[in-house]
């Protein structure tokens, strides 16, 4: 049987940052321990042996004084275990004088000197402690050292059975203060980081996955905690971000939306748009003067729509309209784009249009695109200024001219103005529309096409009354 590619990772540490954190201060607590127990048994063993070494300084002087016809025959035995050794002996001016001994030892294994404390004097205890913890028990050894109240040396023999003895019962003592307090002390420290970086990093981790799995949902956003710190911060920055993308999500739910619903709808409007055409185009032979003048520009409209429509479908498939330039003359599209929005100026409440396009002036770009971006403007205007006050001058006014290699295209209207708190995201989808029946494409559309000529849109804003669009195109 073949086996799978994909090996399962051996698990062997835990995986929560809380678990990893109460491990790691533990083992940190305990490593610092070390240092605290090692020197704590050496001093003690160096206690003991001070201890028993001024005992048997006291014993040798009760012996030494005595005369030696008087000494109780007992005595010597009891003060060997008195001071736990095997022999006594004093060290002066070159001779020695055993003053105790039960059997003296054949062999001594180790010598003691008691010194005085000094740093090589506390490293090489650290070691002997150790030594005795491991090897000791049933080794003799000799303890010698000067007396502190007379003269001389002084030498004990002695097992060192009941000094690692006595060690051992401290160093376990010694291990168990050192567990409960590194236990303790880990809790604390575990305790303290859980509640000021992992809880919090919980939080912010829980809000990232809750907010992937259902980003439309508001309550998924981070609450910042409101701290001062670099937590504080990433929560800010977290939650900023989480709203920004929830914006961008919804509007994109949106397009997409309107993309399959634009798609559904072009489907069958092409079919409809091609039997308008065919019946405007006989339109065109009837007497009537009026129909025989409209009905051209109808043909123009209708098929200028079934061309879009075919557009659209395009779009959708390469995501970007890619313009077929060509030289025109701007001062035509313009009185198209008046024609097609019936700016004729009859009628009393009609809005003055003014087409100020130098008739002569020429620009290399794709008609239908620059048609549109006119359009979706004069639009906006005509809608902008339709409610407005019968006794106002309403105006549509589209001017133009050709600085070096750029040619300038305004379109001013006398209306109310864009209000100040859309005019920031003017020219993003969906994200402006205050109007009955608008949807706030208009602007994104036409910012669109004027980019993909490599110009520029732009609001202008001198202070005037009513609104001004400056669109930048080159030339050529
Ligand atoms: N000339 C203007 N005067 C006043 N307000 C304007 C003008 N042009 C645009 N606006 C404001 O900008 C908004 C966005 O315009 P845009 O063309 O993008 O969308 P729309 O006209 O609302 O909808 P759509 O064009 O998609 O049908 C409008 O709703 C309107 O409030
Ligand atoms: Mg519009």
């Amino acid at each position: 049987m073949q086996r799978s590619p994909i090996r399962k990772r051996k698990r062997t540490l835990p995986r929560s940052l809380s678990a990893k954190l109460l491990l790691l201060t533990i083992v940190v607590v305990m490593a610092t321990e070390v240092f605290i127990f090692m020197p704590s048994v050496a001093n003690y063993r160096l206690t003991w042996l001070a201890r028993h070494f001024n005992t048997g300084e006291a014993a040798s002087l009760s012996l030494e004084k005595l005369d030696p016809e008087l000494v109780p025959p007992d005595m010597p035995q009891q003060l060997l275990s008195l001071t736990q050794t095997q022999a006594i002996i004093v060290r002066r001016d070159g001779a020695s004088r055993i003053l105790a001994t039960s059997a003296m030892p054949e062999e001594i294994e180790d010598h003691v000197m008691l010194e005085a404390p000094g740093r090589a004097a506390a490293v090489r205890s650290m070691v002997d402690a150790l030594d005795t913890l491991i090897n000791g028990g049933d080794r003799i050894i000799r303890v010698y050292g000067p007396m502190q109240e007379r003269p001389g040396e002084l030498e004990l023999v002695m097992k060192d059975e009941p000094l690692r003895a006595a060690m051992l019962s401290y160093a376990g003592n010694v291990l168990l203060i050192s567990l409960a307090l590194s236990f303790f002390t880990g809790l604390v420290v575990f305790l303290v980081l859980r509640w000021f970086l992992i809880r919090p990093l919980q939080r912010m981790s829980d809000a990232m996955l809750a907010f992937a799995r259902d980003p439309e949902d508001a309550s998924n956003v981070i609450e910042p905690s409101g701290r001062d710190d670099e937590i504080g911060v990433t929560e800010e920055q977290l939650s900023k971000m989480q709203v920004q993308l929830r914006g961008t999500f919804t509007q994109q739910k949106a397009l997409a939306n309107l993309g399959l619903a634009v798609s559904k709808i072009n489907h069958d409007m092409r079919n409809i748009l091609a039997s308008a055409s065919l019946f405007s185009d006989r339109l065109s032979s009837a007497e009537d003067p009026l129909v025989k003048r409209l009905a051209p520009r109808l043909v123009r409209s209708i098929d200028r729509a079934a061309d879009y429509t075919k557009q659209v479908l395009d779009y959708g498939k390469a995501g970007e309209a890619v313009p077929r330039k060509v030289l025109l003359r701007p001062h035509r599209l313009c009185r198209d784009v008046g024609e097609t929005l019936a700016l004729d100026g009859e009628g009393d409440d009609a809005i003055e249009w003014v087409n100020a396009v130098p008739p002569d002036l020429e620009i290399n770009a794709d008609p239908d695109q620059l048609f549109r971006v006119l359009l979706n403007l004069c639009r906006n205007a005509i809608k902008a200024m339709e409610g407005m006050d019968a006794a106002s001058v309403r105006r549509l006014m589209v001017m133009a001219n050709r600085d070096g290699d750029t040619v300038l295209i305004e379109v001013s209207d006398t209306g109310p103005g864009i209000p100040e708190d859309i005019a920031e995201h003017l020219f993003t989808a969906f994200k402006t529309s205050d109007r009955k029946g608008g949807t706030g494409l208009g602007l994104a559309i036409a910012a669109e096409l004027v980019r993909v000529h490599d110009g520029s849109i732009d609001l202008l804003r001198d202070g005037q009354p009513g609104t001004t669009f400056c669109i930048r195109l080159p030339a050529t």
